[in-house]
């Protein structure tokens, strides 16, 4: 069986006015029917699969019980994080936890806003990087690079590794976040692939790297689960032992200093969603390049993006050349498409503002 842990604590800004910090991106029904972390659970659901386990936030809890009974699943566990504390201490807590189940369950970590279409595909990537996360490596998926992207991280292929085995290859290193000459180089140099941020290894690897890695971490998330709450199927993190987890990603805390990493390369279409422009790159841009919501209409543009969020506001564009333009009931974004990553900076300054 494998147990997928689901993270949706975290609150994105790179796709504001849309993702709040009361109602962050993975729940929102950017495209489709469903939200992103309802099209994660259903992709990590079916033979071979346990129920997942979610962590998350306090003011999510119900978003995430409503959102998976929609979808009619229960999870097996909703463990709330007393505040975030980034990933590392998400994880850690996931993993102390199905190794007190079970240690030699597997876990298959997994953001909850990545757009991943053929579930199908996805579903035997994972099954067939299960014998080798079994015999203790801690296994991640790897995209084939297009560009320089600073935002990933990159896994180099150890020496002789073969990218595209069934079976998933050593990996050399793994390097978080590079600079963009560092990032240039690794595009050039062919054998990295960009680390798509989801993990599966057994509880016991994952519990052994946190205490060879942060010890500091284990023995803050441990006493945070001991001295959790149960409540309404909630499980509810200390607080006080919580908030002495230093806050740092997986990426950095464990991924860049195991030894014991493979990657399993992922060939089918993946998006981590990071911004407005994968938006209207996933939403299938009509043959002028226009992507439009319901009460949003294009005159005379190409290459743009027009979102309405709410039935009380109709955009309409005239003439526009790669513009996005999300209006929300309080809050409308007008930005060239090329420059709608620098949102967050927007969100900084307001929230600076007050
Ligand atoms: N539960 C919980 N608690 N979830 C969190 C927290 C937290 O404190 N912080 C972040 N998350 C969730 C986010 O909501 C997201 O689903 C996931 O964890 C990853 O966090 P991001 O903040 O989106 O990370 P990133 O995109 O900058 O980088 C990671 O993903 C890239 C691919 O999308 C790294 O793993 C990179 O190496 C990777 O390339
Ligand atoms: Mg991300």
């Amino acid at each position: 069986m494998i147990h997928p842990i689901l993270l949706c604590g975290g609150s994105g800004t790179r796709l504001w006015p849309l993702s709040r910090k009361s109602f962050p991106k993975q729940f929102s029904r950017l495209m489709g029917e469903e939200s992103l972390f309802q099209a994660s659970a259903r992709r990590l659901s079916g033979e071979g699969f346990a129920a997942p386990v979610i962590l998350t936030a306090e003011p999510f809890r119900f978003i995430v019980t409503e959102q998976l009974a929609q979808i009619e699943q229960a999870p097996q566990a909703i463990l709330i994080e007393p505040e975030g504390r980034n990933t590392a201490p998400a994880i850690c807590a996931a993993a102390l936890w199905l190794a007190g189940q079970d240690p030699e369950a597997l876990m298959l970590v997994a953001p909850s806003d990545h757009v991943i279409p053929d579930a199908e595909g996805f579903r035997a990537a994972i099954h067939a990087a299960a014998p080798r996360a079994a015999a203790g490596d801690l296994v991640t998926f790897g995209i084939a690079p297009d560009r320089p992207e600073t935002g990933y991280g990159y896994l180099e292929l150890a020496a002789g590794a073969d990218a595209r085995a069934e079976a998933p290859q050593p990996l050399a290193r793994f390097v978080e976040k590079p600079e963009r000459a560092r990032a240039e180089e690794m595009l050039a140099a062919g054998n990295f692939l960009w680390n798509a941020g989801i993990f599966l290894m057994s509880a016991r690897a994952a519990a052994e790297a946190f205490r060879t890695h942060a010890p500091d971490i284990v023995a803050a998330v441990s006493e945070a689960l001991a001295g959790a709450e149960r409540d309404l199927g909630f499980t509810r993190l200390a607080a006080e032992p919580w908030s002495r987890a230093p806050d740092i990603s997986v990426d950095y805390a464990i991924m860049e200093k195991a030894d014991n990493l493979a990657v399993k390369r992922y060939a089918g279409p993946w998006s981590d969603v990071g911004g407005w422009d994968a938006v209207w790159q996933q939403s299938g841009p009509d043959a002028q390049g226009n992507v439009c919501s319901e009460h949003a209409t294009a005159i005379d543009c190409s290459d743009t993006l027009l979102r309405s969020e709410t039935d009380q506001v109709e955009v309409v564009g005239i003439g526009l050349e790669g513009i996005v333009a999300i209006a929300t009931s309080d809050a409308v974004l007008v930005a060239k498409k090329d420059e709608a990553q620098r949102v967050k900076a927007a969100v900084s300054a307001l929230k600076a503002k007050g």
